[in-house]
């Protein structure tokens, strides 16, 4: 099995304390970081944006992946790529003309990424999948924190898996996102994920950030797959 990402999302962090929350899980070892922008109109919450993701840039050396729950989120790549954003995500389902905002990302600089809600099927993808560098699969609905994750989501992250080996997309990544824990992972990594977002599972962790990245390493260990080489 090849190695798995963890990716701290900073929904559930401590605002008030971010950037020390956010070089606590580096130097536990998370691989990335994991930002939820949300606008109030696609999702009802209010989040962060690209000013936050300037300030984090200054704090870490890990990635910056922006997840876009906006609607209209062509409007809001390019500052999110200047102020640092490695990777940009948007929701298939704000995206009339795909072809163009992903294509938009990748001349912004930033590596596109795709995302679907639990409702929307793969086929959506056919067209697009050799223009992404990943394929966030949300196993909750978007827009909380600390949800359950719907079981049949990993059908999808299955049959995407199967959809990239046809294609031969060996360098495309799947993710998920929502309601992964200590009891979830397993069954997440079986189906084929490569990145794991954890928010409340990392950031509400009894033991703090550093036991919780820990903890999840060794679960990954038992189960077959070996944290990133460094450097
Ligand atoms: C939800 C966000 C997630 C959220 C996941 O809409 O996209 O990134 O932080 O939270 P947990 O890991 O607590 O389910
Ligand atoms: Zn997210």
């Amino acid at each position: 099995m090849a190695s798995v990402q963890i990716a701290p999302s900073i929904l559930s962090a401590d605002f008030a304390r971010l950037g020390e929350q956010v070089r606590e899980a580096e130097a536990a070892g998370a691989d990335l970081i994991h930002i939820d922008v949300m606008d109030g109109h696609f999702v009802p919450q209010i989040t962060v944006g690209p000013l936050v993701v300037a300030a984090l840039r200054r704090v870490t050396r890990l990635p910056l992946h922006v997840h876009l729950m906006v609607e209209n989120p062509e409007r809001h790549i390019a500052a999110f790529a200047e102020a640092g954003a490695e990777l940009i995500t948007v929701h298939i389902e704000t995206c009339p003309h795909l072809h163009r905002t992903l294509e938009m990302i990748r001349e912004a600089g930033a590596k596109p990424a795709v995302v679907l809600n639990p409702a929307t099927p793969l086929i959506l993808l056919e067209e697009v999948l050799d223009q992404v560098a990943l394929v966030l699969v949300m196993t909750v609905n978007p827009g909380n924190g600390g949800q359950t994750l719907i079981p049949q989501t990993l059908g999808k992250v299955r049959r995407l898996r199967e959809m990239l080996k046809a294609r031969g997309l060996t360098s495309c990544l799947i993710e998920v996102d929502g309601g992964i824990n200590g009891d979830t992972i397993g069954e997440a990594v079986r189906a084929g994920a490569d990145v794991l977002v954890m928010g409340s599972a990392i950031f509400g962790y009894a033991g703090g950030v550093t036991a919780a990245i820990r903890h999840y390493r060794e679960i990954l260990k038992s189960i077959g797959s070996a944290p990133q080489e460094q450097g």
